[in-house]
């Protein structure tokens, strides 16, 4: 049976989602855009309303949330801010790893803490010369006996700055490229660890994100997920979960964009009548209207195979890829709709267009994306 109704669980946290990103997030988003910002205080009233870290299991103390519950608190989030967004979403895209391959202690020890007090996690994939290379890793970890020692250096992590732990993949022997990588939960506060200064960025320019070097950084030897090697498997099975996630992230940003053209249209005088009434206007927001609810419809059902049990390997590349260059296309259509004004700071098209662009390029560029798609088809 097919049902495209929301439950009332998930119409509940919508409104307060929702109501949450037009009064809190939205009001603040330019502030924080033009200052770059870490806007902390927003991200904690989120936690308090429960908005943030939906991926932990009621068994640890979260709310219980599914996949498609997650996708509806992203999107109305995002169409608040996706760059305040990023920085919420980004504390599920560094627990999902635990969450997937942690034991029973490591999950007590590291998500039960952040169903009890606001916390900040970072995922730590990325290296300055390996991104779309995921497998080619360099950070280093070595077996020392009681513990293991990890080095190398981190490039555009999210949330760094705040951090109370990082996800670190890493490599026993990069000769092995994925078969060699290794995931460990490293405290924020060992010995060893650097942080960079805030990147500046074109978008999305209050989330945090730094570079990161780990230098002789003793890590426990409880702190691996899974064994040794298990990385790449963990790194991409959290992929498959967070990529749903960032679609959604599109989608809001998308309906945020459609939205202000929307009115915009309705109340600008050209030729004597709102532009709403040449068919000029009405062919691009036909289009706008169609690609944002086809993506937030892939969107729900990347989300829905997991939350059934399913692998959602292509369906979360599909709506990652779909729903990020949607974003982009739309929020770009909506600054030609604004013209002149939609390319003046006063007015809020542009800030979408230029955090659109983000959503191209992190978690798998949309290039990235059409490789796992046709991977998955020809397999
Ligand atoms: N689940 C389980 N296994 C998987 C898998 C999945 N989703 N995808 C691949 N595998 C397996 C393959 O079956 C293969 O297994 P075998 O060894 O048994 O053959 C193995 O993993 C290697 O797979 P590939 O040959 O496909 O590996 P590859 O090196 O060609 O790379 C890739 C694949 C999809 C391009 C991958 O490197 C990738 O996803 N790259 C993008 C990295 C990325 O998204 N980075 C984002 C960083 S996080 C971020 O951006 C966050 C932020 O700032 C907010």
């Amino acid at each position: 049976m097919i049902n495209f109704q929301l439950n009332d669980d998930q119409l509940a946290v919508k409104e307060t989602a929702l109501k949450f990103a037009i009064n809190e997030m939205r009001p603040a988003a330019a502030h924080h855009d033009q200052t770059a910002e870490f806007p902390k205080n927003i991200i904690h009233k989120a936690w308090e309303l429960g908005l943030i870290n939906t991926c932990i299991p009621a068994e640890y103390g979260g709310v219980g949330f599914g996949h498609v519950d997650g996708t509806v608190i992203t999107e109305c989030l995002a169409y608040g801010c996706l760059g305040m967004n990023t920085s919420i979403m980004s504390n599920d895209l560094a627990l999902l790893p635990i969450v997937i391959a942690g034991n029973h202690e490591q999950k007590e020890k590291f998500l039960r803490p952040f169903t009890e007090k606001f916390q900040i996690a970072s995922f730590c994939l990325t290296e300055p010369a390996n991104g779309s290379d995921a497998a080619g890793i360099k950070t280093s970890i070595k077996d020392m006996g009681d513990h293991f020692l990890l080095n190398g250096n981190k490039m555009w992590i999210t949330n760094a700055g705040f951090a109370e732990i990082f996800v670190v993949y890493c490599t026993f022997d990069s000769k092995q490229k994925h078969k060699g990588l290794c995931a460990v939960i490293v405290e924020h506060d060992r010995d060893g660890i650097e942080i960079g200064k805030p990147e500046k960025k074109m978008g999305h320019r209050c989330s945090d994100t730094r570079a990161m070097t780990f230098k002789n950084v003793k890590v426990p030897k409880e702190n691996l997920l899974g064994k040794l090697g298990d990385g790449w498997k963990i790194a991409m099975k959290t992929l498959d979960h967070s990529r749903p996630l960032i679609g959604s992230s599109a989608v809001g940003g998308a309906q945020a964009a459609l939205d202000h053209s929307l009115r915009y249209a309705k109340e600008r005088i050209q030729f004597d009548v709102p532009i709403a009434n040449h068919q000029a206007i009405q062919m691009i927001i036909a289009d706008m209207t169609m690609k944002v609810e086809a993506s937030r419809l892939l969107v729900q059902k990347a989300a829905w195979l997991l939350d059934n049990g399913q692998k959602n390997t292509q369906y979360a590349s599909m709506a990652k890829a779909m729903a990020s260059d949607t974003c982009m296309e739309v929020a770009t259509n909506a600054v030609q709709i604004f013209g002149g004004y939609g390319y003046s700071v006063e007015y809020p098209v542009e800030k979408i267009m230029r955090d659109a662009k983000l959503i191209q390029i992190y978690e798998g560029t949309s290039q990235i994306q059409r490789i796992v798609i046709a991977r998955e088809g020809l397999s």
